[in-house]
């Protein structure tokens, strides 16, 4: 029996990986046998188009917002096993408006999700917000048991984490007082910079172990892969960029259980760094099942 989870990728800051988190996190959990849905949230449609899908219209979280689909038909599997999407259509991009004229627009993704969420078909269900504090994102808020916020390692990252902890704070305080915040995931890291290994220490010294003892170089493999269509884990599994997302999955799914495995009992919450099952350089997508 699986437990869901739904967590929210999301920071009002635009470019700093949110997306490219969303689909590699997605992809390396998929690939480690957890049945994922992804949903994008964003009219950019980054993560439809990253996983391989096309923008289509009428397929999307909205007209289920509004009462016309059911979400079922809106759920799209992608070319590989157990990773599937709700995709973003161009009408998204009205969705802002017109979900704030709904009379309950702050429960309407909570109350759109609620069916698959109790199905139980699905390990993760996340969440791809766009880059603002908007509607979207307050009703993503609201629809999620936790909040990960991708950031880069440069001047001024904490005052960004001031801003999104405190709309965090808000929605637990009133509409989800489920809602906690997942974690924080360093992204397109260089490690060379002094002000990278600042910034780093200034905000482990704030969030603690909130902060995901993963990073995410920056690689430039991870950048090419979005116009392919492909998720860079799927890509090119032994570059930087996918190693590191591998690893970043396997401490996320350590974090987050979602079913009583042998990752997870004896007492042993935490695996070791890297799966026992493969080493770490083996393509993702061919590894034995870990515990599921
Ligand atoms: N680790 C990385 N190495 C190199 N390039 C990266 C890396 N992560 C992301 N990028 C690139 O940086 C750009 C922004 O990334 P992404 O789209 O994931 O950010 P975002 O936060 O979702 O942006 P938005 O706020 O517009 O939704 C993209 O071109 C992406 O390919
Ligand atoms: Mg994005």
């Amino acid at each position: 029996m699986k437990q869901t989870k739904v967590i929210a990728i999301a920071n009002q800051k635009g470019g700093v990986g949110k997306t490219t988190t969303v689909v590699n996190l997605a992809a390396a959990l998929s690939a480690r046998k957890r049945q994922v849905l992804v949903v994008d949230l964003d009219p950019q449609a980054h993560a439809t188009l990253g996983l391989g899908l096309e923008k289509q219209a009428g397929t999307s979280i909205y007209p289920v917002l509004l009462g016309q689909r059911q979400i079922a038909d809106v759920i799209q599997p992608t070319k590989w096993s157990n990773l599937n999407v709700i995709p973003s259509e161009v009408d998204l991009a009205g969705a802002e408006i017109q979900l704030g004229g709904l009379e309950n627009w702050q429960q309407a993704i909570r109350n759109a999700l609620a069916p698959v969420r109790e199905s139980g078909a699905f390990d993760y269900i996340i969440l791809d917000c766009p880059p603002s504090l908007g509607i979207v994102m307050t009703s993503a808020l609201v629809a999620t048991d936790g909040v990960l916020i991708p950031i880069q390692a440069e001047y001024l990252a904490m005052d960004g984490l001031a801003l999104i902890t405190r709309s965090i704070e808000m929605v637990r305080s009133g509409l989800n007082p489920a809602l906690s915040l997942n974690g924080i995931v360093f992204t397109m890291i260089n490690s060379q910079a002094r002000l990278t290994t600042d910034v780093m220490e200034e905000v482990r010294n704030h969030f603690g172990d909130k902060v995901y003892e993963t990073t995410i170089p920056r690689n430039v493999r991870v950048s090419e892969a979005p116009s392919m269509g492909v998720p860079v884990v799927f890509l090119d599994p032994r570059s930087k960029g996918a190693e590191a997302y591998k690893a970043f999955a396997w401490e996320f799914m350590a974090k987050n259980p979602t079913r009583v495995t042998n990752e997870t009992v004896g007492n042993n919450p935490v695996p070791p760094a890297e799966p026992p099952a493969a080493p770490a350089n083996a393509p993702v997508a061919g590894e034995g099942v870990v515990g599921a």
